[in-house]
């Protein structure tokens, strides 16, 4: 009898426990501790990281207020951190962690010294100016920038120069400058050079070198050698007959006029000196044959082309160095230099003002 009731005893004692412990379990579980936002946070170094949140709740009511947060996030500094939460209580003692992963995610800014285009002439030297490069990580970050490309300062062309640079956390940044290489002149009325102007012995008249009003006359040595030039040209048959030889700054002007008069300052300023600016005024050049982009074709202009640096003679305005001479192609107009310049010009396809680097 008394064995029997210590097993009942027994029996309800394990019960009991059993139901303890069941209680304690479903008490355990029935806090609700979670964090709000993800569990894994990027922020960008410096971005001050803001906590999400987290709750816990049981049956209904909020116990958030006891969770201890550890933080040790450092956001100025790149790295991976944990944000611990800890939920203590009788019968719940547990530990959340967020894990916090500071970046940088920014470029570094590249800044030019000068400008992003710079034009030079052929032949003078371009200096690189450098640029400046700074990471909001990394700082002054210049020595670390890697030029790509060149000038070819004897070539005209548009360079384009690219630095680039990459910080400690791999972000690239790039940029690009211009570098202009242009023909020395540019055949436009720009700035204007009284003259008259000598280039290595070489008398330089165009839209930029001008003469004076009371400058001119005939030149001895070029009527000389343009007779020689048309007699060698009529014995192929050839007559290359003078249409227009010295003409005074009086009669440039005139003729500068009525064509502005009947086609406009543009058009005539491709066609025409201004007074002052025409090479028929120092006597030294001549229009021959007829004076249509055609006679360049024609067997006459053709002969001319190829004969006329004997004499000492070049064709002044080429076909495509209109850039360069300022004029529309004048097959016709034949500019005395001597006979050794005018080789040379002539072989090398150049125009005078290639010729003397202006
Ligand atoms: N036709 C040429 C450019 C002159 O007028 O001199
Ligand atoms: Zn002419």
């Amino acid at each position: 009898m008394k064995k029997k009731n210590l097993l009942n005893i027994l029996f309800i004692f394990l019960l009991v426990l059993i139901s303890l412990v069941s209680i304690y379990g479903w008490i355990k579980n029935s806090f609700i501790f979670e964090l709000l936002g993800d569990k894994e946070i990027n922020i960008n170094v410096n971005e001050k990281y803001e906590e999400s949140g987290y709750k816990v709740v049981f049956l209904g009511s909020d116990y958030t207020h006891n969770v201890e947060v550890e933080n040790n996030v450092n956001f100025n500094k790149i790295g991976e951190y944990e944000v611990k939460y800890r939920f203590k209580n009788w019968f719940v003692d547990k530990t959340i962690v967020r894990k916090v992963i500071v970046k940088d995610n920014e470029a570094p800014v590249i800044s030019l010294n000068g400008n992003n285009k710079i034009t030079i002439k052929v032949g003078e030297n371009y200096t690189e100016p450098g640029v400046n490069a700074l990471d909001n990580y990394d700082g002054d970050i210049t020595t670390s920038v890697k030029i790509e490309g060149s000038v070819n300062t004897e070539k005209t062309g548009d360079y384009e120069i690219v630095y680039k640079v990459v910080d400690s956390s791999g972000n690239e940044t790039s940029i690009t400058r211009t570098v202009i290489v242009e023909e020395k002149y540019t055949g436009g009325y720009g700035i204007i050079v009284p003259g008259p102007t000598y280039i290595n012995g070489i008398l330089i008249v165009n839209k930029k070198y001008s003469l004076p009003s009371t400058y001119g006359g005939t030149d001895s040595t070029a009527l000389s050698a343009l007779k020689e030039l048309q007699s060698a040209g009529q014995k192929e048959g050839f007559s290359l007959q003078l249409v227009s030889g010295y003409r005074s700054y009086e009669t440039q002007k005139r003729i500068y006029n009525n064509y502005v008069n009947r086609w406009g300052i543009e058009y005539t300023d491709t066609t025409s000196a201004r007074p002052g600016h025409s090479e028929h005024q120092t006597g030294l050049a001549f229009d021959v044959g007829e004076l249509t982009s055609n006679y360049g074709e024609t067997k006459e202009g053709i002969w001319l082309k190829n004969n006329c640096y004997k004499y000492g003679f070049i064709i002044r305005y080429l076909k495509g160095k209109e850039n360069i001479t300022g004029y529309s192609y004048e097959p016709w107009h034949i500019r005395y230099v001597g006979v050794e310049v005018a080789t040379e010009i002539m072989q090398k396809n150049i125009t005078l003002e290639e010729y003397l680097g202006v």
